[in-house]
């Protein structure tokens, strides 16, 4: 009988610049998942791959002075880029796709077709808010108080012919479909999806542009280039044979298990499905939108400069100890707050304590008491019950887990089984029985059931820290057949030979580290902008300008950067403030916290919302030049309504 199938993906990443930790995140994870499924028995087919059509890479290009295709060859195949990523980082895709291979370029462009010919796209005049002197069309929710987002400038009314997919169309049936159960996980994004996309109604979706040319050229209508998401999603299927001949499993592999950050969550379960039903084809059988890492509560981002850098990381520490790190700490679905710190306890604690001391003592114990071959001569003892339980049920735990996504509680259930191991080596003494001839057997069984609880644990970690697992499967003698999923409940009743090695994972000095990378991260400091011309007392004095504390804070809907602040203002009545501040803060950063706003400005409206006065914060140029915004908190003993003076 020929093996089920399981496909499995990342997003396909920009190489716009190195990728950081988060991406990482997300590639290992899919990875972890990938190598269990294989462990499982599935025919595994594993796609990564690079996003390299758009404006954004064309403006990079040309500032870098080279053509977009160099600058994203070099981002992706030069050295130190995502490929080499990949590898130090044990990744084990089956494919890597990139947007601008040929193969791809030719099946967009006729699923484009596809789309026109059934009449799902068709032609239009694209509305919106010009900035001329950025040559970009801007939505109204992408405005910056009613100004361009990328240079502060007025934008203005103007229109543009383009293509359009009638998503509108599928409102009915892609709501149906989020609502029919796991098609999106975790459940808490449907909600958010139906609420705050569905129901305030789906507008058909501009798919082509005219003012770049760095894309796919729509083939019938030369001067329009499709719109990247289109290219960008497809490559799921044209990376299998869709509508090319480069490969030919579309048909053995469709439809996909799609992993996915949870700020593009909304194009794969909303227009991704769309469009497959546009061209008749089965929708994902899964969008899974994990979480976030965040440093300090906020984004990661080359503007704030707080970037961090897998490759330095995999370096310092070993690349299974940041996969193992990333994977274990993080519950898949939420976001998670980095920190070295947090690494560096987790190896200690996990990898250098709890796992690696129990391989070293075992494979330590069995050669000073046994030669380093276990006899098979053995005397169980209802004292090891508890043990060899647990050995026996955490597989189907594990598993219960795993097929659900949720890694880090995977992880729990073996370092339960590690810990219970831990503790019977306390509870059996191998020390004393090692003084009394007559106890060999029991030693031996002792041993042997040590063996086991490792042997599985290896087993079910080898998802996650491949290499050293391969290492430990040596260390403690197991047979390539022992190290298989089929052979977890398989007794090693025969004779055992170990091979101590060397440490799995080393104790990290703490401070030493922090000190180490703490060094290698000065940032540099822009020069100071010269200071503004004088203004009187009176005038300043003008500007009441308060500590209100937040009461609530909101994305508001459709838009990108704007939040929504109820504020306490000390006047009793609660007051209202948007701020375009959200690619800096997300809003449970901030309920609770103390601010300084200006009060006296005309209300102004955005987004049809009002806002009575403006959050003050304190700007500053990185050494790129992008501004890096820190919101004004004042401590919690300065009260409510306290003016500045
Ligand atoms: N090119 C699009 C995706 C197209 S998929 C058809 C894109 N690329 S991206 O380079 O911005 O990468 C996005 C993905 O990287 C996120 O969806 C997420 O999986 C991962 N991450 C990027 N930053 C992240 C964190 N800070 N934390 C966790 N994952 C993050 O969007």
């Amino acid at each position: 009988m020929s093996k089920e199938t399981f496909f499995i993906t990342t997003p396909i990443y920009y190489p716009s610049d190195k990728l950081h930790i988060g991406h990482t995140y997300c590639t290992v994870a899919t990875d972890a998942i990938a190598r269990y499924k294989r462990l499982r028995g599935y025919d595994v087919m594993f796609l990564t791959g690079t996003d390299e059509h758009g404006q954004k890479i064309e403006e990079k290009a040309k500032e870098a002075g080279v053509t977009p295709q160099a600058f994203v060859d070099r981002i992706v195949e030069g050295p130190g880029g995502i490929l080499d990523l990949w590898k130090l980082m044990n990744i084990s895709n089956d494919r890597f796709i990139r947007t601008t291979y040929d193969y791809h370029v030719a099946a967009i462009q006729r699923i484009f077709r596809k789309m026109y010919d059934n009449g799902d796209i068709y032609k239009g005049a694209y509305k919106g808010k010009y900035c001329t002197p950025c040559e970009s069309f801007w939505t109204e929710s992408q405005l910056v108080n009613g100004c361009c987002p990328d240079c502060g400038r007025p934008v203005h009314d103007a229109e543009e012919e383009a293509y359009f997919f009638r998503l509108s169309k599928y409102a009915k049936p892609v709501q149906d479909l989020l609502e029919s159960g796991t098609f999106l996980e975790p459940a808490s994004r449907v909600n958010e999806m139906i609420n705050n996309f569905i129901k305030p109604g789906l507008e058909d979706l501009c798919v082509s542009r005219t003012s770049f040319t760095w894309g796919v050229p729509v083939d019938f209508d030369p001067g329009h280039v499709v719109y990247v998401w289109v290219d960008a999603l497809f490559n799921y299927a044209t990376a299998l044979g869709y509508m090319n001949d480069k490969y030919h499993d579309f048909d053995r592999f469709w439809p996909p298990v799609n992993i996915v950050g949870k700020e593009i969550v909304r194009f794969h379960s909303i227009i991704w499905p769309a469009m497959l039903m546009s061209v008749g084809e089965p929708v994902p059988k899964k969008v899974y939108g994990h979480g976030w890492l965040v440093i300090d509560g906020g984004k990661m981002s080359k503007s704030k400069g707080n970037v961090v850098d897998p490759y330095l990381l995999a370096e310092k520490f070993g690349v299974d100890a940041l996969r193992f790190f990333l994977l274990r700490t993080f519950p898949f679905g939420s976001d998670g707050n980095f920190s070295n710190e947090l690494l560096i306890s987790t190896i200690n604690s996990d990898l250098a304590n709890a796992f690696g001391n129990l391989v070293s003592r075992t494979t330590a114990m069995v050669e000073k008491y046994f030669g380093g071959t276990l006899p098979a001569e053995r005397e169980a003892d209802a004292q090891d019950d508890e043990l060899l339980n647990l050995v026996k049920e955490t597989p189907a735990r594990y598993a219960k887990q795993m097929d659900a996504f949720q890694l880090h509680l995977g992880l729990e259930e073996v370092f339960r089984l590690i810990g219970r191991a831990n503790k019977y080596i306390d509870e059996t003494t191998p020390w004393i029985l090692a003084k009394d001839e007559e106890k060999r057997p029991r030693l031996a069984a002792v041993m042997a059931n040590l063996l086991e609880a490792i042997r599985v644990s290896l087993i079910l970690l080898t998802p996650f820290i491949p290499d050293t697992c391969a290492r430990a499967f040596d260390q403690i003698g197991a047979t390539e057949a022992e190290r298989t999923w089929e052979s977890l409940s398989a007794v090693r009743g025969h004779e055992i030979t170990v091979r101590k090695g060397e440490t799995l994972f080393p104790r990290i000095d703490t401070e030493k580290m922090l000190a180490e990378l703490e060094a290698m991260h000065k940032p540099a400091t822009p020069p100071a902008k010269p200071v503004l011309p004088d203004v009187t007392i009176d005038e300043f004095a003008k500007c009441d300008m308060r500590v209100v504390k937040i009461l609530t804070c909101e994305a508001v809907k459709k838009s990108e950067k704007l939040l929504k602040f109820t504020l306490d203002d000390g006047s009793g009545t609660e007051r209202q403030i948007l701020s375009g501040i959200h690619k800096f803060y997300e809003p449970e950063q901030l309920v609770g916290k103390k601010v300084v706003a200006i009060l006296n400005l005309p209300p102004r409206k955005m987004m049809g919302l009002e806002s009575n006065g403006m959050l003050l914060s304190a700007v500053k140029e990185d050494e790129k030049g992008n501004e890096v915004l820190h919101l004004m908190i004042v401590g919690d003993d300065v009260p409510v309504g306290a003016q500045l003076c």
